[in-house]
């Protein structure tokens, strides 16, 4: 390609993961492939999201064992065996409505705190993505309301100790990895990071809004139940674009 890593720095790099081709006027054109999520990807993370559900639903029920009531991984099963089944014989059209499928389900199938959250999270982030398949930034833009929905479904802020401390801040990663030209894989990996960074910063805090508030300090030394399974999600996601 006539390229060689040197004075130009990483731009090169960057560029030679992009095609080149002759322009009109014999010029090199560079086009610059944009990263996309289509209806194929956002199942994929949906049913990653599942198995995950099932290989950690143990270590969920045992974080919310300890500051809750032991049903978190039963939750997340139930839920998310109802969204792989509505979604088997479900004809998406778009992204969003996978989402939004998956959403609607999580909040017909699971009560508690966690259901009515993820629930509105999924749908609010799905409404926003009306297309067969959508940017990366657009897919930033629906994990920004999806933060809005559960912020305003929970009331909780950060440090709450709840799902908020790890969705937020991988929000925060996806975002700021994009900006800085990061492709989706890259985003989504350090999105993930954030994520899980975040569920580990919830051990020292004490609990403010939820079953685990009521334990007051005592909630203090324990992972939160909710963002850990914030993290599984961003963990499958990443998986989900990276192809594996
Ligand atoms: N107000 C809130 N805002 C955001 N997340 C919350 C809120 N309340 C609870 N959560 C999250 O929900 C998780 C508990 O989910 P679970 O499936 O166990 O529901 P639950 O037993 O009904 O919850 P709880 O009894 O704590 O309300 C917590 O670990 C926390 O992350
Ligand atoms: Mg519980």
């Amino acid at each position: 390609m006539g390229c060689t890593r040197g004075d130009a720095g990483p731009a090169v790099g960057d560029l030679m993961a992009h095609h080149q081709f002759a322009g009109h006027d014999g010029g090199i054109v560079i086009r610059i492939e944009e990263d996309s999520v289509d209806v194929a990807m956002a199942s994929a993370w949906i049913r990653a999201v599942a198995s995950a559900v099932e290989e950690h639903r143990d270590q969920l029920t045992q974080l919310d064992a300890a500051i809750g009531d032991a049903d978190h991984g039963a939750n997340m099963s139930r839920g998310f065996t109802a969204v792989l089944a509505a979604l088997e014989d479900f004809q998406a059209g778009t992204v969003g409505e996978v989402l939004t499928k998956t959403g609607s389900t999580l909040m017909s199938t699971v009560g508690g705190a966690s259901g009515p959250l993820y629930g509105a999270a999924f749908r609010a982030a799905g409404k926003t993505l009306t297309d067969a398949t959508v940017t990366p930034r657009e897919l930033v833009e629906a994990l920004h309301a999806a933060t809005a929905a559960v912020t305003q479904l929970g009331a909780a802020t950060l440090g709450d100790k709840t799902m908020l401390d790890a969705l937020a801040p991988a929000v925060s990663a996806f975002e700021e990895a994009l900006f800085h030209g990061a492709d989706l894989a890259s985003a989504a990996a350090d999105a993930a990071k954030a994520a899980d960074e975040g569920a580990h910063s919830t051990i020292p805090l004490q609990a403010r809004k939820g079953r685990a508030s009521y334990l007051g300090p005592r909630s203090i030394g324990h992972q939160d139940p909710g963002a850990t399974s914030t993290a599984l999600i961003f963990a499958a996601l990443a998986g989900a674009v990276a192809g594996r």
